[in-house]
């Protein structure tokens, strides 16, 4: 199965996208976090996306869409697409991609909050610096104040996670992701989740629509 996951920042993509490919035997291809770790190798693409990212701004299109298609033509099981396509064009440049590699896309799940639940969990947010691993100060707290529970690093706020960055990734998606429902609401297999609730509920919500859409 090939699905997308979309939704505003802050919404449960990565928390939910990682338990969702795990269960599904799925790839789990997470936009933001291939660009963190180019950012943090240092390569080419990373110099140049952290400009962007730092100011809450989309990349370039033609550059996720290199790092996207590398992806997928790598996931021969299936994949979970978190955070790619984030406006029309990339739609777009996704659709072509997948006609040329001769699959498609079956399921589209839209997740969906208030903002209020979207600054609330952005602003509690702390992350992994050496593995990435997400955590929230109230919701999913690590064992031990600061440290990860998967690898032991240091837990840290995610530069983007600002005060003034999230109001810019909140108006970046408004404006240019939210018109992307239109485009992805006439897919076949198009579902729209309700993502308030507690993590396990979300999940279960979740799987439970993904699995009906690969039997359909
Ligand atoms: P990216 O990393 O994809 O950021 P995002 O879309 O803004 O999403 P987030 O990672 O902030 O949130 P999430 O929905 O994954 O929520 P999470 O699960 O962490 O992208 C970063 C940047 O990269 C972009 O701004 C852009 O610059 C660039 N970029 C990426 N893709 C691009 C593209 N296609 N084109 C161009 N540029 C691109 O959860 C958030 C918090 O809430 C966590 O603390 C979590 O523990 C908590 N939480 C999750 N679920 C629940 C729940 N149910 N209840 C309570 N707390 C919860």
């Amino acid at each position: 199965m090939n699905a997308l996951l979309f939704g505003p920042p802050g919404v449960g993509k990565g928390t939910q996208g990682k338990r969702l490919a795990a269960a599904l035997g799925l790839r789990h291809l997470a936009m933001g976090d291939m660009l963190r770790e180019a950012v943090r190798r240092g390569t080419p693409t990373g110099k140049l996306a952290k400009r962007y990212m730092d100011a809450g701004e989309l990349v370039p299109d033609e550059v996720v869409a290199g790092v996207i298609r590398e992806a997928i033509a790598a996931s021969e099981e299936g994949f979970l697409l978190d955070g790619f396509p984030r406006n029309r064009t990339q739609a777009e440049m996704l659709d072509a991609m997948l006609a040329e590699m001769g699959r498609r896309l079956d399921c589209v799940v839209f997740m969906d909050a208030p903002e209020d639940v979207l600054v609330d969990r952005l602003s509690g947010r702390l992350v992994c610096a050496a593995c990435g691993a997400s955590f929230h100060r109230q919701y999913s707290p690590p064992a031990k104040p600061g440290v990860c529970d998967v690898c032991g690093g240091k837990l840290i706020v995610r530069e983007d996670d600002r005060e003034e960055v999230v109001r810019a990734r909140l108006r970046v998606y408004r404006e240019q992701t939210a018109p992307l429902l239109a485009y992805y609401e006439r897919h076949p297999g198009f579902v729209r989740v309700n993502a308030q609730g507690t993590p396990d509920e979300v999940f279960n919500t979740l799987q439970e629509a993904l699995t009906r859409c690969a039997e359909v």
